[in-house]
């Protein structure tokens, strides 16, 4: 008798989520089989010993008694209130508790909003690289990704002119993330006020995921994109996860500001996935109003000293000492680095089985490049969360390892992929 077999939804056909997939899950089976893995492959604060704000988790368990049910669709009131506040004061006027949507984590909400926007073949502009769950959502919600180019060449920083010539008809919105996943970068004055007018000139809704806002270094202004959209819609995405270390907590916003008139149908769509999904976790909703006032522990993170500020030090420093490596320009935002492997010195270099044989010799995990819908196979990402002793490590592995990649290329190493005996590392 044939087993009948279950079919997958064809719409997930070209939905891919790389981070977490094939490499991901070999280094959980070897794991599984003892071995110690460094894996650099997500930004998940707490896996490296970040904590989150004490008081954040005080506000949560003293209303716990408060967060038993269901709460409105949009997120508990205070909660809300405060992200208008946080608006406020980064010069975001004419918002209200109204125009703010509390999701479970930024990536739900990243879903919500697609799905309430878009059409089969409806086309959105996506940063190349990008944080691929962009990519995903929109190919999920029968939209196209339509990828605007930010070249490690120009810092990563994406080109207005080049964005403009990929508009048409069918373009319902441009998304951006500023400070950038997976390349660090923090986009310039200029070139947010190009994009707004862009976006205002098609009448585009601006989706800006500014998630990482606080994480900047040497100075980095992080410049909220809603001070600059005002006659489009303009929707910006933020949430505990990383400024707060709190991903585990899975709560996010979604603040819309700009034109609302003619927004209105969008907006109730919106609120209808939300009410669809009931609500979002409400113990973490308590944690808001918490984490949004008073000192914001981040900065202690990201000044010189702080613990973040000296992990971006060493993958500087480990990337300055390797004959293969390249690294321009310096992140100056968020907590990951894009790491380019040098042409003229590593011919043939392929970022997916590259990140394979690391995993498999050295017990370093990186997500490749191209994971993160660039064209080009010459990168791979790694966050910024171990501490420093720990990415000196990872830089001597990832040194080896492109020894043994051009030796091999060369012909004068057989066999170089057999696994290594690693010592531990702390
Ligand atoms: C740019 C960006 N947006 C959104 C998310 C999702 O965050 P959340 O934990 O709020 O779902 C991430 C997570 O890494 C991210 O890097």
């Amino acid at each position: 008798m044939s087993i009948p077999v279950i079919r997958a939804s064809q719409s997930l056909n070209n939905v891919r989520y790389e981070i977490r997939g094939k490499l991901a899950r070999r280094a959980h089976e070897m794991e599984r089989l003892g071995y110690e893995i460094i894996s650099l492959n997500i930004g998940n604060p707490g896996a490296f010993g970040f904590r989150t704000p004490e008081t954040m988790r005080l506000a949560m368990i003293e209303n716990l008694a408060s967060a038993e049910g269901y709460c409105h669709q949009k997120g508990i009131f205070p909660a809300r209130e405060a992200v208008v506040m946080q608006q406020q004061n980064r010069g975001v006027r004419e918002v209200t508790a109204e125009d703010v949507f509390i999701g479970n984590g930024v990536s739900e909400l990243i879903d919500l909003c697609l799905r309430g926007l878009l059409n089969d073949g409806d086309e959105v502009l996506v940063p190349s690289p990008d944080y691929p769950l962009w990519s995903a959502a929109v190919t999920l919600n029968g939209g196209r990704a339509v990828y605007y180019a930010c070249r490690p060449e120009n810092g990563f920083v994406p080109d207005p002119a080049e964005m403009a010539a990929l508009v048409t008809p069918r373009t319902r919105a441009i998304v951006l993330i500023n400070p950038n996943n997976p390349t660090g970068a923090v986009y310039p004055r200029e070139t947010l006020l190009a994009i707004a007018r862009l976006a205002e000139q098609h009448k585009l809704v601006v989706f800006s995921d500014e998630i990482y806002d606080e994480m900047t270094y040497d100075g980095a202004e992080s410049i909220p994109m809603a001070t600059l959209v005002h006659d489009t819609l303009c929707c910006t995405l933020s949430g505990l996860s990383k400024i707060w270390r709190a991903c585990g907590y899975r709560v996010g916003w979604a603040v819309f500001s700009g034109r609302r008139e003619g927004a209105g149908e969008y907006l109730q769509a919106i609120e209808l996935l939300s009410s669809l999904r009931l609500c979002a976790n409400v113990p973490g909703q308590w944690a808001v109003q918490t984490a949004i006032g008073g000192y914001q522990s981040i900065k202690d993170l990201v000044r010189p000293g702080g613990r973040l500020h000296a992990s971006r030090a060493a993958i500087i420093a480990g990337v300055a000492r390797s004959k293969y490596l390249q690294l321009t320009p310096a992140p100056q935002g968020a907590m990951y680095s894009f790491i380019g492997v040098r042409p003229d010195v590593v011919p043939h270099f392929d970022d997916q089985s590259f990140a394979m044989d690391l995993l498999e010799n050295r017990h370093v995990l990186v997500a490749p490049g191209s994971s993160f819908n660039v064209p080009y196979r010459t990168h791979f990402r790694i966050t910024h969360l171990p501490l420093p002793d720990m990415l000196d490590e990872v830089f001597r592995r990832l040194e080896d390892q492109l020894d043994a990649h051009v030796q091999a290329s060369q012909g004068a190493v057989a066999g170089s992929a057999a696994p290594l005996t690693l010592k531990a590392v702390r």
